[in-house]
């Protein structure tokens, strides 16, 4: 609270006021939603003005140097705030890499580890004797915080984090640390209280949800027991990885109704020896396989993938193989990205020796693919009739997706 005074027999009470900045994937977007819900704890109150805000909070994303940049990007934006409101405080956190914390700290009021964000109360009150987050003891239970949502019909529920798969590209696993399960009660208790209040859309959340475990529950038999839960929703997961999808999985997803029929399997390259250097553990059939089972269990099961072009070494040639299994695929879905060394990782000892405009020419050759093929499997869906989840009203038309996760438009 910033103030309560009395004017006459009134008393006015204003409160101060939280802004969250939400860069990266759905996981930081559900951790804001934790943040939003001790900052609430506290009387703060949201808004979504950054201009008027006494506390802006970031949630960061370092997979790319592109998403660091952005962060860096905010330093003239917070001076001028700062100029008008010089309460203000800015405070950073999400996937931030060890090195890039102490120039955040020149931007930043306070740096601060996920982890950490039970002891924002703290870190707030004492601020003049200015705590380092740094030094806070971590309680890794943060995920048991109840969130703010952010939408009364879909929501994002993370049942683990961090990552243990050591990607040779890839910033998460020393940003996020090493992986942690939810307790299955505690998911399925949340879980039941969402449906409980409407709630149509679950999205189980994690680096990867396919190596979740607690003493007695595995993946699937967790997603069976949310199958079990009673109610009309629906029910979605990421990230997966192809080595830990396994025939178990495909079992359960194909005999729970409320599991929807859509997967995001990232396959990342369609080249075995680029497959060796990404440290992924599985081959191009390996996966071509994951998805032969899938398709026979799930026939109408839409399809979406990751993929990193011009990965250090990367030849035409190897990329042609990624072309090559884009066509035969035929994903519904792709999300391309061109490679970002990232300094502390594995690859970062390669030579980065693809140029930028080779890695924009493959990545807009996979795109003129991925068009077609999208294209093909939504031209069997023209006069069929689809249950939609609207999320979004623009004008006159509706946005939202159906359980295949294709957008739909409403008109
Ligand atoms: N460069 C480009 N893309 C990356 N990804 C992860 N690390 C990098 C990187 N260094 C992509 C992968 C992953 C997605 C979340 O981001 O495709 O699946
Ligand atoms: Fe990164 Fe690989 Fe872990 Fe995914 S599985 S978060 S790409 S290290």
């Amino acid at each position: 609270m910033k103030g309560c005074f009395f004017i006459g027999f009134y008393c006015i009470i204003i409160f101060m006021k939280y802004h969250i900045v939400v860069f990266g994937c759905q996981m930081n977007l559900s951790d804001a939603e934790r943040i939003a819900s001790v900052l609430e704890s506290i009387k703060y109150k949201k808004t979504s003005n950054i201009n008027e805000a006494d506390l802006i909070v970031v949630t960061m994303c370092s997979v790319r140097q592109s998403a660091v940049d952005r962060v860096y990007g905010l330093d003239e934006k917070f001076r001028k705030l700062k100029d008008s409101n010089k309460q203000l405080i800015t405070i950073l956190t999400g996937c931030i890499l060890k090195r890039d914390r102490k120039k955040m700290s020149e931007i930043f009021e306070y740096v601060l580890d996920i982890k950490n964000i039970k002891k924002l109360p703290q870190i707030l009150k004492n601020q003049t004797n200015h705590i380092s987050g740094d030094r806070l003891k971590y309680d890794t239970n943060y995920l048991d915080i109840t969130p703010k949502y952010a939408s009364k019909f879909s929501a994002n529920v993370p049942i683990m984090t961090g990552c243990n798969n050591f990607c040779s590209y890839c910033v998460v696993p020393y940003t996020r640390d090493r992986e942690i399960s939810r307790p299955a009660e505690e998911i399925i208790s949340e879980i039941k209280n969402l449906i409980k209040n409407g709630c149509k859309e679950i999205w189980l959340l994690g680096q990867n949800v396919n190596s979740y475990r607690d003493s007695k529950t595995n993946f699937p038999k967790l997603l069976k027991m949310i199958n079990d839960i009673p109610g009309n929703f629906w029910i979605r997961f990421t990230s997966s990885h192809p080595k830990d999808f396994n025939d178990e999985v495909i079992n359960v997803m194909a005999e729970c109704k409320k599991v929807t029929p859509y997967l995001n399997l990232p396959v990342q390259s369609g080249d075995d020896k680029i497959l060796r250097a990404m440290n992924r553990h599985y081959t191009v059939k390996d996966y071509k396989n994951k998805i032969k089972k899938l398709r026979k269990n799930i026939p109408d099961i839409s399809l979406s993938t990751d993929i990193i072009v011009g990965f250090s070494g990367e030849t035409k040639k190897q990329f042609e193989n990624t072309a090559k299994l884009f066509r035969e695929i035929k994903f519904d879905m792709a999300y391309i990205n061109k490679y970002s060394p990232r300094a502390g990782t594995a690859a970062a000892k390669l030579k980065d020796n693809v140029s930028w405009d080779e890695k924009k020419r493959r990545e807009k050759v996979l795109t003129e693919i991925l068009k077609q093929t999208a294209l093909e499997k939504n031209k069997k869906l023209v006069g069929k009739e689809l249950l939609v989840l609207i999320n979004e009203n623009r004008g006159d038309d509706y946005f939202g997706k159906d359980e295949h996760y294709k957008t739909i438009k409403v008109k």
